[in-house]
């Protein structure tokens, strides 16, 4: 699958080490996110990671700062994004299969490494389940087009 990943000063440990992951794992990443540890601005990086999944440039987008938070809110001004912050896996399953989430979001002071892994792979593993949920998610798009 071909995933975008992307993520401020906070996260650029943790990005370098689920990017590795997720490319040991066979998967196309692109990194949209900081490889420094200066100090930057997550909405800047939340804006990249979501016009790259709403354009479809990437299947799936994952955002990761210090508390997963700042750069979800970003990303979800974007329209088209469903941005999730999952700090463990029972969410992100869930936030695939009921709310097609489109990028994962966690934080890098929130959750440990391996816990991250966790949640990656049970967000990637997830389908949606459509049914009541498309309806549902269908209402959450509808937001957007209104004034
Ligand atoms: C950066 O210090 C921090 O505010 C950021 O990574 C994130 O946690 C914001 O929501």
């Amino acid at each position: 699958m071909k995933i975008g990943i992307a993520n401020d000063h906070a996260a650029t440990d943790m990005k370098k080490q689920i990017l590795e992951y997720l490319v040991e794992k066979g998967h196309e990443v692109v990194n949209y996110g900081t490889d420094s540890y200066e100090s930057v601005n997550y909405p800047e990086f939340g804006e990249k990671i979501g016009r790259a999944v709403a354009s479809g440039e990437v299947e799936l987008g994952i955002a990761i700062c210090g508390t997963g938070l700042g750069i979800s809110l970003a990303a979800n001004k974007v329209h088209g994004v469903r941005a999730a912050v999952c700090s463990e896996p029972y969410t992100a399953r869930l936030s695939r299969q009921h709310n097609n989430a489109n990028v994962l979001a966690f934080g890098a002071r929130v959750v440990g490494i391996e816990l991250a892994k966790m949640i990656v792979d049970e967000w990637l593993s997830a389908e949606f389940m459509g049914g009541r949920h498309q309806d549902r998610v269908d209402m959450i798009m509808e937001i957007e087009n209104r004034p």
